[in-house]
């Protein structure tokens, strides 16, 4: 990725014109990947999982989240225009909007200390590859943001195209690859290349 990746203004001109687009997988995939996470509470249950969505950009992720009873989600982005592309997904999708959504960046999250405000799941989809184009002290960053937002037993699954994406000293998790998800090959004998889905837990 280049490194313009990293900055707002880079995402504010893109979001100016793009009003749905999918990083790395579908939404569909990467819930196949979740799900069993996800599944471990009810979704009809009040203990059904406080979902954190970083990076939401104007993926629709928040809508399969939706459609599969998962209501309790947040979607975190710091570019303003991907916050409203993402309330119009989910407006024309449902027609009302019953996610939340919150313009904050995900290197300094507040989350509220008590566990109520906290996050069972946090999610990203690529957004970790955004990040890190800011180096390691970006990156660490948004870790511990992470970290403090987790609530007791909370679990982030990331996905990225980077196999060593968490291979860094001093990460607040511990880290296991959940799934590698095979590219698309243009010619037989193009290389494998995979992408990742990484499952974090505090340590
Ligand atoms: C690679 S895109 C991924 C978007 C979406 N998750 C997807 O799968 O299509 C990265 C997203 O992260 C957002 N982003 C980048 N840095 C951020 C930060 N520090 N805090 C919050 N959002 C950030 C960008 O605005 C963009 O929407």
């Amino acid at each position: 990725m280049p490194a313009d990746f990293e900055k707002q203004s880079y995402w504010h001109e893109r979001f100016l014109s793009e009003t749905s687009f999918e990083w790395l997988v579908s939404s569909e995939s990467f819930l196949s990947i979740i799900e069993p996470y996800l599944s471990q509470y009810s979704p009809t249950h009040k203990d059904s999982p406080r979902i954190l969505n970083l990076g939401s950009g104007t993926s629709d992720l928040q809508n399969c989240l939706r459609s599969r009873g998962y209501l309790d989600v947040t979607n975190v982005d710091y570019e303003p225009l991907a916050i409203e592309r993402g309330r119009q997904l989910e407006q024309a999708a449902f027609g009302d909007v019953r996610t939340k959504y919150v313009v904050a960046d995900a290197t300094q999250l507040t989350c509220d200390l008590s566990q109520d405000q906290k996050f069972d799941i946090v999610v990203d989809k690529s957004t970790v590859d955004a990040i890190s184009c800011g180096g390691t002290t970006a990156f660490l960053r948004m870790a511990s943001s992470v970290r403090q937002c987790l609530a007791d037993g909370g679990i982030w699954i990331s996905l990225s195209y980077s196999s060593s994406r968490f291979a860094i000293e001093q990460l607040p998790f511990g880290v296991e690859v959940i799934a590698k998800i095979p590219t698309p090959k243009f010619r037989e004998n193009d290389p494998e290349i995979y992408y990742y889905c990484y499952l974090l837990r505090p340590e």
